[in-house]
């Protein structure tokens, strides 16, 4: 058996939602101490809604297949479904990935939950 799935190689070789958003309503970046893999999430969020979203990532194939995917799965989604969303639901979305490159997916979880928080943030602030 190969070791990545074939969506795992199209969305490494054709990552979806690559780039930034300059005027983003969330940003969100994290990083893995072990691998050094950094992953950058941008959010727009209109209401309820995530209208938009891009990633950024240095790092390996399956954190950006992983990142590609989780954007992809976010878009346009309610934000109380996109806070559930977990590395296994990614993971499971690319058919696997091998037990030594799960910690990628968690990247792509982290980094969208990440930016969820920064969004609630400036939310409060523009309360005050
Ligand atoms: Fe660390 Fe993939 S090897 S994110």
């Amino acid at each position: 058996m190969a070791l990545y799935s074939e969506k795992v190689m199209d969305h490494f070789l054709h990552p979806r939602n690559v780039g930034e958003i300059p005027d983003a309503d969330g940003v969100g970046e994290v990083g893995n101490a072990k691998c050094g893999d950094i992953m950058k999430i941008y959010l727009k969020i209109d209401g309820d809604i995530i209208t938009d979203v891009k990633f950024n990532t240095f790092g390996c194939g399956s954190a950006i297949a992983s990142s590609s995917m989780a954007t992809e799965m976010i878009k346009g989604k309610p934000l109380s479904e996109v806070k559930k969303l977990t590395n296994q639901a990614v993971t499971e979305a690319l058919d696997g990935l091998p037990a030594h490159k799960i910690h990628c997916s968690v990247l792509a979880e982290e980094a969208i939950q990440s930016a969820l928080e920064d969004y609630r943030r400036r939310q409060e602030e523009a309360e005050q």
